[in-house]
């Protein structure tokens, strides 16, 4: 089984990557375990692969973004109090982003930190958040505002689960594998490039290499910045605009895939002002960007001055210009806290043309 192990200010861990779900078996073998699993991938596994867990230690958990909040994390509390937890208790949560967030904040608050083992099911979970220590949940209207710094004890992550995921979940963890391998240079996005059509056809050995090439770039951009004081901000590489573009469209377009077309987005600015050459950005924007974009915005979604207002808000944001992560060169990356209304302005009429055209 190939592992990478990653160093962190609060506990190293290893992520684990396999071509079964042989290592579910294991998991039965630790004493004090109680397991969190997300309702849809109970539904789809539990006679299959959950056949031989003790269910009073399983609690299935029914997730949407709506629940990611406080609420949820009570009911995980109380059901784990149910059964007698102490603190040697190893929690194991099986699930996406979302039960990944709910999870974490629970290992990292109940008795000031449990043992905690991620087994993410879903393609943005295994290539990008399972590694980074985050844990977050929705406040209000405010996302991902409460939070700690907890990574899980072990990752163990197998491509199987990604075929049970719906074309709207894979192609939304899509976009952050896309973002991952143009910041690791050359060799990621040739590697890509070449196998895109395996990837989307969701062969498991090309979709284990995809993200164990998106976690190592993530983790090269972790180094040195786990708390996200500084080089970490780079992985908002397509978020500035795609926050945006969530914001003015209701969140009818998927997070990943709203990354995608702010990574459109950026590489226009760049282009624009000369730090993208018009061959590189075509080439990008042919072969990996807009044969990954399924779910298009409509022009409402892309109306200049809401975009503007919603970019406005952009938390990491402290001069009065706007602040972008763009691509320069050979694959280097910059932020700039400098962008004008006019430069957005510029860049969306086309990004409109783009997205307006038919595929
Ligand atoms: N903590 C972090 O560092 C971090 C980083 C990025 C994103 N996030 C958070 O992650 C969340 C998004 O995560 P996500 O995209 O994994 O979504 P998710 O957890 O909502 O899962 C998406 C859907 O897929 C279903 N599902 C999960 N595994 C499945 C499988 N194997 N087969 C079929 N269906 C399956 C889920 O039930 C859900 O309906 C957001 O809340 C985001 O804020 C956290």
């Amino acid at each position: 089984m190939q592992i990478i192990n990653i160093k962190s200010a609060i506990r190293n861990y290893t992520v684990h990557f396999s071509e079964t779900t042989d290592f579910l078996n294991d998991l039965e073998e630790i004493k004090q375990r109680f397991y969190v699993i997300d309702s849809n991938v109970w539904e789809i596994y539990s006679s299959k692969l959950f056949a031989n867990i003790d269910k009073t230690r399983v609690m299935v958990l029914p997730i949407h973004e709506e629940r990611k909040n406080i609420d949820t994390v009570m009911e995980v509390y109380d059901a784990i109090m149910s059964c007698s937890a102490k603190r040697n208790l190893t929690l194991v949560s099986i699930g996406g982003g979302i039960t990944q967030d709910i999870t974490g904040f629970v290992a990292s608050t109940l008795y000031r930190g449990l043992k905690w083992i991620f087994i993410p099911t879903t393609l943005l979970a295994q290539a990008d958040s399972c590694i980074g220590s985050k844990t977050s949940l929705n406040y209000k209207n405010y996302k991902n505002l409460v939070g700690t710094f907890y990574p899980p004890n072990e990752v163990y992550l197998t491509p199987l689960f990604l075929n049970t995921l719906q074309d709207h979940d894979f192609y939304s963890g899509l976009g952050e594998v896309v973002k991952l391998h143009l910041m690791g240079g050359g060799n990621c996005v040739y590697f890509l490039s070449q196998n895109m059509d395996r990837i989307v056809e969701r062969d498991p050995q090309y979709l284990l290499q995809a993200i164990s090439n998106s976690l190592k770039v993530k983790l090269s951009y972790l180094e040195d910045d786990e708390f996200d004081m500084g080089k970490r901000n780079l992985l908002n590489f397509g978020h500035c605009f795609g926050h945006a573009l969530e914001t003015t469209s209701k969140f009818t377009i998927p997070h990943g895939q709203a990354v995608l077309i702010g990574i459109l987005f950026a590489n226009i600015v760049s282009r624009n002002r000369g730090l993208l050459t018009p061959e590189v950005f075509d080439e990008l924007r042919q072969n990996l960007l807009e044969p990954n974009i399924m779910m298009r915005p409509t022009e409402t979604d892309m109306d200049v001055d809401s975009i503007y207002t919603a970019m406005k808000m952009d938390k990491k944001r402290t001069n009065e210009g706007l602040v972008l992560v763009m691509m320069f060169g050979d694959y280097g990356m910059c932020k700039v806290e400098d962008m004008s209304y006019n430069e957005l302005e510029q860049a969306n009429a086309e990004l409109i043309k783009l997205m307006m055209n038919e595929k």
